[in-house]
């Protein structure tokens, strides 16, 4: 897939379907979905559109920030208590560029300092308070933070995501929001086996794991599958609404646990992302991100730019309704995963698929654990 795709050293290479790769979900499971996500990565806290005037409160592991921009447009992150009375700056606004607090109007400048306060007498001084700054981006499409060390903000990047502006993709996003702990999430999107859930809106079937392999920062498995959308005629995106359209044919898949995101490919047709927040133990957003690659019509790119835009502008979006019925169906089983483990953590269900042991291993060694 693209920039993501570049080829990591692997080390370890799995097979499938021996007894001993049969491994108990949840085993050290106590620890495991308690485990925290490595602070020191990217995380995609907002689609850059929805970032206008009003400053926006987000969550990072229990960590509350407030993100806004400034005159220019540039957008900032702040650790989201105003020194003062300890009350959250999202409720307040810019002014000159400066994020106002709501209650007594005390501003702060892009590093968190405080800078003024409205009813200070002359013989006073601001006091020497500052609130935490993170290092923001924008990417892609989206706001990104980077909530860890801040010395090591520039040693890595965000996710690239060619395809949310290359004009050879059309893209539709679905916003992930649910009650469970981030690895419930990765496991599900790493197991395609799931598709079996999904059989009413048919994206894949009889998914196969072939392979799957590890690094410290990574895990691919490519599984071989039914696909039952094809994009091979410009009218193929009917198929997301007339199922009579779909035709089953062999493809392979192919999903990446890039810590912390995920990204797909169904064939050459479909590329898809899921850029993960873990707000916290219990909560876990997500942006779910489709693309339907439209490489098989050349002629299309041999069009004036401006028309290719228009293109892109109308038919974004279009796999929405798919996305979302898919999230609702994935989240109801990875909340009954969640509710169970809090009820009965003692409880261990079995696991078959080898990949979810390399994603557990890839958590634990991410948290430092
Ligand atoms: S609580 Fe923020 S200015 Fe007073
Ligand atoms: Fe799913």
């Amino acid at each position: 897939m693209a920039d993501s795709q570049a080829e990591v050293p692997l080390t370890t290479q799995a097979g499938m379907g021996t007894d001993s790769q049969h491994t108990q979900v949840g085993d050290s499971g106590a620890s495991l979905r308690h485990l925290p996500s490595n602070p020191n990565h990217w995380y995609a806290v907002r689609p850059a559109a929805d970032l206008k005037g009003e400053p926006q409160a987000i969550e990072l592991w229990d960590q509350a920030l407030v993100i806004y921009r400034d005159q220019a447009g540039v957008a900032h992150a702040l650790e989201d208590v105003c020194p003062h009375r300890l009350v959250k700056l999202s409720h307040g606004r810019v002014e000159g560029g400066h994020l106002v607090c709501t209650y007594h109007g005390w501003q702060f400048d892009a590093q968190g300092a405080c800078v003024a306060i409205p009813y200070l007498q002359p013989e006073q001084r601001i006091p020497a308070c500052r609130v935490r700054s993170y290092p923001v981006r924008e990417q892609d499409g989206f706001i990104w933070v980077f909530p860890g060390d801040p010395a090591l903000a520039d040693q890595v990047t965000p996710l690239p995501i060619p395809e949310w502006h290359g004009l050879k993709y059309l893209g539709s996003w679905a916003l992930i929001d649910t009650a469970t702990h981030f690895s419930y999430l990765i496991e599900n999107l790493m197991d395609m086996h799931h598709g079996y859930l999904h059989s009413h809106y048919q994206p894949w079937g009889e998914a196969r794991l072939e392979t799957v392999n590890r690094d410290t920062n990574q895990v691919i498995a490519r599984y071989q599958a039914q696909c039952f959308f094809t994009v091979d005629q410009i009218w193929s995106m009917a198929q997301l609404f007339l199922p009579a359209l779909r035709q089953p044919h062999p493809e392979t898949l192919t999903v990446r646990y890039a810590y912390p995101h995920w990204i797909a490919s169904l064939g050459e047709d479909f590329k898809l992302y899921c850029l993960l927040v873990p707000a916290g133990r219990h909560r876990t957003r997500a942006y779910f991100l489709h693309f339907t690659s439209l490489h098989r019509f050349p002629k299309l790119h041999t069009l004036p730019v401006w028309f290719r835009r228009w293109i892109k502008g109308l038919f974004s979006g279009t796999a929405r309704n798919l996305l979302e019925g898919l999230v609702r169906e994935d989240m109801v089983m990875i909340e009954e995963e969640q509710r169970m483990h809090d009820t009965q953590p003692q409880r261990r269900g079995r696991e078959v698929n080898p990949t979810l042991t390399h994603v557990q291993n890839l958590i634990r060694t991410q948290a430092g654990r």
